[in-house]
């Protein structure tokens, strides 16, 4: 049945993370399309995510894309690929057509897949992603579907990454010392990688460290650009959505955790001063 208490009046673009990660998307996003409006929506007091069970990153992110709904949008990205890679499918395949089927929920997986195919020469990947995404094995079963057999991946989880970033620990000595594993971990499993997915919104904040680790012949593929672009044709292909989507080149932030502390921690990933609200469930 549908939602009755949602309202059908056009709103902004839904942007959700964790917490933080997702604002190097959003980045993007405003960058490509900046006439749009924008509610961001991180959930701080929850996060990391990466290293919970699937059913709680699915119980957060579908109370998170309500919320969302509630205020007004009618297009939600995922801007996190632990819920993209936990909670997408379930809340396209069943919520939706409960909530409102007129609604949308995309990921940041499927732009990041479709660009790797153009940029492999030797069809050999990395990612480099949470504990969550690795185990879900998105990645790889996304891979399957699009390039079959001509594409494989080599998963390597960063458990220490978000947490160092989320306490801006990510640029110190002791930081350096797990990038330097995991990246070497992965070029030790398979030599023939010639490119590396950052399969986490928060890892473009180390995307100058890990490839100054690399040999020159691997590309790292970041999202945000591939994520805007992807929503850019998205909007052009579906007008019936992108009528739904205002345009007053507004952005707005939201957060579950105290409003001072996400303040003070966004500025590491935005240029700008931002105002923010603190919202709660119940
Ligand atoms: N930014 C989220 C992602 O892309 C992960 C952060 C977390 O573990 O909550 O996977």
């Amino acid at each position: 049945m549908k939602n009755t208490q949602l309202p059908t009046a056009p709103g902004p673009i839904g942007i959700f993370d964790s917490g933080y990660g997702g604002l190097t998307i959003l980045e993007k996003i405003r960058k490509e399309l900046p006439q749009y409006d924008y509610l961001y929506l991180g959930d701080n007091a929850r996060t990391p995510y990466g290293t919970r069970s699937f059913d709680v990153v699915y119980k957060y992110t579908l109370e998170c894309v309500t919320h969302l709904f509630e205020m007004g949008c009618h297009l939600v990205i995922l801007a996190c690929n632990t819920a993209s890679a936990k909670a997408l499918r379930s809340i396209q395949q069943n919520d939706l057509p409960l909530l409102d089927p007129n609604r949308r929920v995309l990921g940041v997986i499927r732009p990041t897949i479709e660009a790797v195919g153009n940029i492999t020469k030797t069809g050999h990947v990395g990612l480099l992603a949470t504990n969550g995404t690795v185990q879900s094995n998105s990645y790889p079963l996304e891979i399957e579907k699009v390039y079959g057999d001509n594409i494989t991946v080599y998963s390597e989880a960063c458990p220490m990454w978000v947490p160092l970033i989320e306490n801006n620990e990510h640029l110190s000595v002791g930081a350096d010392y797990f990038i330097k594993q995991n990246v070497s971990h992965l070029l030790t499993a398979d030599p023939k990688i010639d490119t590396i997915m950052l399969g986490c919104t928060h890892y473009p904040l180390l995307e100058e460290k890990i490839k100054s680790l690399l040999p020159e012949n691997v590309a790292v593929l970041s999202q945000g650009r591939l994520v805007a672009k992807s929503l850019a044709t998205y909007l052009h292909r579906h007008i019936e959505i992108e009528a739904l989507c205002t345009k007053n080149g507004t952005c707005h932030y939201f957060t579950t955790e105290a409003v001072d502390k996400f303040i003070s921690s966004a500025s590491l990933f935005l240029k700008e001063d931002i105002h923010a609200e603190h919202i709660e469930f119940v």
